[in-house]
């Protein structure tokens, strides 16, 4: 098989199911192989074997993304066993609780922080040397989503972080140019996995002690709307081919539901609309042909 995956390794966090096993197994269909990483080891070496029986080269390993640690020793593992790390997809994410300002458990806003923006830059900081110390290249896909390109009612820890790997992802983009690094950040919209019940592997660090005020009721419903929209979503599977396709093509943004333009586009033209309201300003207008500055 010939075609710029080939004979290349990938690191996938989160890759004992959902979106990451889906783009475990479209890269490993291109003749990748792959490292597989996750916090439920037993779901990992289920998935792992099933991969194993359709004659991908897989390695599998206990990661837990908020460990610094954990990613050094993925590494040594991957190289270890393949040689080289081509690619690393910063997939592990988890949802954390939806809920209202005064509700909100600092304790979830840490988890869903950790895992989701600082295990994107644990795995960008363990992987990226590896990548850089053979000189051939390679790819940083970092899994976002909608929420990062937008704010939602009751779900700001969620669209917090989410905002910030797509802000991260852009600032690597022209780092890792030079480098031949290719950086993307993937955006997807609903997709159908176990997402809303992101709860089942959370860590006992993130344990909630604090006394909120939570209602229970709106809660529930909550939760409820959350896996009505996660089952009306597209299959992991199909969100998988069209990563690859928008690799190819050498994607910094890859969209999975064209229909949410429409969102971009309100957001965008808002906060265009809010320059036009700067330059008329009494008090900033005047800066308005003013070098702009950038280090
Ligand atoms: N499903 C959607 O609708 C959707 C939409 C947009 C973005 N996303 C993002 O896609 C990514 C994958 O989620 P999914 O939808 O496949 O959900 P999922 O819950 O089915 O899979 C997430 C995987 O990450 C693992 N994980 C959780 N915490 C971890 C940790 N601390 N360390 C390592 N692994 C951990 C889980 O065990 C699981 O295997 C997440 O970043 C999520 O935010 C999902």
């Amino acid at each position: 098989m010939s075609n710029e995956f080939a004979g290349k390794t990938a690191i996938i966090s989160g890759a004992a199911g959902g979106i990451g096993l889906a783009l475990a197994e479209a890269f490993a269909e291109q003749g990748m192989n792959i490292v597989m990483g996750d916090i439920d080891t037993q779901a990992l070496q289920i998935s792992a074997d099933e991969l194993r029986a359709k004659g991908f080269n897989i390695l599998t390993c206990a990661l837990d993304v908020t460990d610094y640690a954990q990613w050094e020793d993925i590494v040594t593992s991957a190289k270890a066993q393949f040689g080289k790390v081509h690619m690393v997809v910063n997939n592990a994410g988890v949802g954390g609780t939806p809920g209202k300002i005064e509700d909100s458990e600092h304790e979830t806003w840490r988890w869903v922080m950790d895992v989701n923006v600082m295990g994107v830059l644990y795995g960008a900081q363990a992987c990226v040397p590896a990548i850089k110390e053979h000189g051939e290249g390679g790819w940083v896909l970092n899994v976002a989503s909608m929420a990062g390109m937008m704010g939602m009612p009751y779900a700001g820890a969620y669209c917090a972080s989410k905002a910030a790997v797509v802000s991260m992802s852009e600032s690597w983009v022209a780092e890792l140019q030079p480098h031949n690094i290719h950086v993307s950040v993937l955006c997807p919209a609903f997709v159908k996995t176990r997402i809303h019940e992101s709860y089942r592997n959370r860590q006992q660090k993130y344990a909630v002690t604090s006394d909120k005020r939570i209602d229970k009721d709106k809660l529930k419903a909550g939760a409820q709307a959350a896996t009505r929209a996660v089952e009306s979503g597209i299959p992991a599977t199909m969100l998988a081919q069209r990563v690859l396709e928008a690799l190819r093509s050498n994607q910094t943004y890859i969209y999975t539901h064209p229909n949410y333009r429409k969102v971009t586009s309100a957001r965008f033209k808002a906060i265009d609309h809010a320059f036009v309201d700067a330059k008329d300003s009494d008090v900033v207008g005047h800066l308005i042909n003013d070098d702009i500055v950038t280090f």
